[in-house]
């Protein structure tokens, strides 16, 4: 049985991650209106492996025996400045969602709660991952700059990226 106050934060977890995927979501619709249907598959992509992240927090809930609590998602935001602008957003939001999965670490730690820092460490390589893939696609975006072959051979490429579901890793 897990102790009242990780219950509540992995619940919280699971709610973050589904606005991670909520966020990705409305910036597939951004990319997907400036014509760069690549940048939006990257972006659905990234959308349906938040809803795999928010669903490990779910199983492990469940596996606990613990209540899985859904609460409101917030309204993402709508419009960016540039894909640029776009990807920075990506990188620091990232940024952010490791400093929560720290946080979840640090309470695993204080509570004694090894089972779910185990289970926590997968998020922790996880979000070293993600921040990798946001800031080097956030690179790339700088480098091809605001020229329009650039952005287009970039599209081409982020077109390519494919949903591998987490039992298939
Ligand atoms: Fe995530
Ligand atoms: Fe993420």
């Amino acid at each position: 049985m897990l102790d009242d106050k990780m219950q509540e934060s992995l619940n919280y977890q699971l709610n973050r991650e589904l606005y991670s995927g909520y966020l990705y979501l409305a910036m597939a619709a951004y990319f997907e209106d400036q014509d760069l249907p690549g940048f939006g598959n990257w972006m659905r992509i990234q959308a349906q492996e938040e809803l795999s992240h928010g669903m490990r927090f779910y199983d492990y809930l469940v596996q606990r025996g613990s209540r899985v609590l859904l609460s409101e998602i917030e309204t993402p935001q709508k419009e960016w400045d540039s894909p640029l602008v776009a990807f920075e957003h990506v990188y620091e939001h990232e940024q952010m969602v490791t400093g929560l999965i720290n946080d979840l670490v640090d309470l695993a730690i204080e509570l004694k709660d090894h089972a779910t820092n185990n289970f926590l460490q997968w998020f922790v390589a996880e979000q070293v991952e993600e921040e990798e893939s946001a800031s080097g696609i956030l690179q790339k975006v700088k480098i091809a700059g605001e020229s329009g072959r650039g952005l287009y051979m970039l599209d081409q490429e982020l077109a390519q990226r494919v949903f591998h579901p987490p039992a298939d890793e």
